[in-house]
């Protein structure tokens, strides 16, 4: 039999109507905010992607699909291709082949598609996953360096996560600095490597000399007691990022949008500066970060456009639908007990049963007395019911009825004073 690949999978409805759902509720709160689609291709050239994401990161150094494509001559070299692993940097070389500065105000910009990374699938982490990604760009006489900008993106993020019902995220925040304090950052984290770097893994060894900032992003567990005594960015910004990164943080106060600073948030793509973020959900266990994003303010200079400062962020549609589904699973009460009265004349006691347990706070069905034994449990386990009880004449006359754990198939006889108690119990 031909499966899916590993690392893909099959969307199948119903859980499309939940996919549906995100998309059409993210299109609305883009529409509001002033966004409009770009649709670009999912393969680029695979240059594309070293210079823009950076050659360093573990995306492009372990986990890009790669390949030479044909040339168009048998004798003629092909082309080194790559299925996108993220769209930040095919937007900006969009915004750059059409001359999208030419357009007035700034280009606000969202997509949604599937990305490709070759990493170890595991619950939420896939290797052709979806992404809901938006980007702000243009020139810095459009406001584009603005921190209001960047507030304006949190903010609609956390007005768009709360619009689909997810309650519990964390924005976790920080400023990675720019191009005037990272060699002066870059500088501390060599000297504090120092020698302890030779008991390090070899990536870390290798970045160390040639991009030390990767070195926080290092998953590797021996190594992170030493992570977690080298210097942190935020203390070496210069005056123009630490009033930027203030005022972001001011504007997200005004407009209470909860958030929590994170130090040692380093985010796995080269093309940072300034504020950097993520959103995360307790739900998701492992693979917490249900999207990810921030400044990018030299990208455009290093695909050869213009200045261009720019903002942006990518939600994993994949895990903001497990979320969901958390969120919604919780969101329906269990169902504790379903009644089932057997037999002529027991829907009164049945009825009398069900409210007293009601009073005790279970979630009790009441089913009725022209369903036999079979049915009756079949309908209880239909109903999602931890337990049934059966409330029949004998029961009735001995003050004590049978339950059935559904899942189990085990009964035992329980007397009505002990009945809430009972059914109360996990088990
Ligand atoms: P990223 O953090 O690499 O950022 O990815 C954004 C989000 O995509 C992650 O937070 C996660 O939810 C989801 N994601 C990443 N890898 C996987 C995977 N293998 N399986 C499932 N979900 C995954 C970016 O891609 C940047 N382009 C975001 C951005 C836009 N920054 C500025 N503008």
């Amino acid at each position: 039999m031909i499966k899916a690949v590993r690392g893909t999978r099959d969307l199948l409805p119903p859980e499309t109507e939940t996919w549906n759902r995100v998309e059409a509720a993210a299109r609305d709160v883009f529409r509001a905010y002033g966004f409009h689609e770009i649709r670009t291709p999912v393969f680029e050239e695979t240059q594309l992607f070293a210079r823009g994401v950076g050659e360093e990161t573990d995306i492009v150094a372990k986990e890009m699909y790669t390949w030479e494509d044909r040339g168009r001559a048998a004798s003629e070299k092909g082309q080194s291709l790559t299925l996108r692993p993220e769209n930040t940097a095919g937007v900006v070389r969009a915004y750059i082949e059409h001359k999208l500065w030419e357009r007035p105000g700034l280009q606000k910009l969202y997509y949604m598609g599937p990305q490709f990374r070759r990493e170890r699938p595991q619950k939420g982490r896939y290797r052709q996953f979806y992404q809901i990604g938006a980007e702000v760009i243009g020139p810095p006489s459009a406001g584009s360096e603005s921190p209001a900008r960047d507030a304006e993106v949190l903010e609609m993020l956390a007005a768009l996560l709360d619009r689909l019902g997810i309650r519990d995220w964390t924005l976790e925040l920080n400023s990675v600095g720019c191009a005037h304090d990272r060699p002066v950052y870059n500088e501390a984290l060599r000297k504090a490597l120092g020698e302890n770097v030779a008991r390090m893994c070899a990536d870390c060894q290798r970045r160390a000399e040639t991009n030390p900032l990767r070195v926080l992003d290092c998953k590797v567990p021996e190594d992170q007691p030493m992570i977690a005594k080298l210097p942190r960015m935020i203390d070496f910004l210069d005056d123009a990022c630490r009033a930027h990164f203030a005022e972001v943080q001011a504007i997200l106060h005004s407009l209470a949008v909860p958030f929590v600073i994170n130090p040692r948030l380093v985010r796995g793509l080269d093309y940072y500066r300034k504020t950097a973020f993520e959103f995360t959900h307790g739900a998701l266990g492992a693979q917490n970060a249900i999207l990810g994003g921030g400044r990018y303010d030299g990208l455009s200079e290093a695909l050869g456009g213009p200045k261009a400062p720019g903002i942006g962020f990518a939600i994993g549609e994949d895990r903001l639908v497990l979320s969901l589904q958390a969120a919604e699973a919780a969101a329906t009460a269990p169902l504790d007990a379903y009644l089932a009265p057997l037999g002529p004349g027991m829907n009164k006691e049945a009825a009398r049963l069900a409210r007293e347990l009601r009073a005790q706070n279970l979630v009790v069905e009441l089913g009725d007395e022209s369903f036999r034994l079979k049915k009756s449990l079949e309908t209880a386990s239909k109903l999602g019911a931890r337990y049934a009880v059966i409330v029949g004449e004998n029961e009735v006359a001995a003050g004590a009825f049978a339950v059935k754990e559904l899942s189990t198939g085990t009964q035992v006889m329980v007397a009505r004073a002990d009945l809430a108690h009972a059914l109360a119990a996990r088990g």
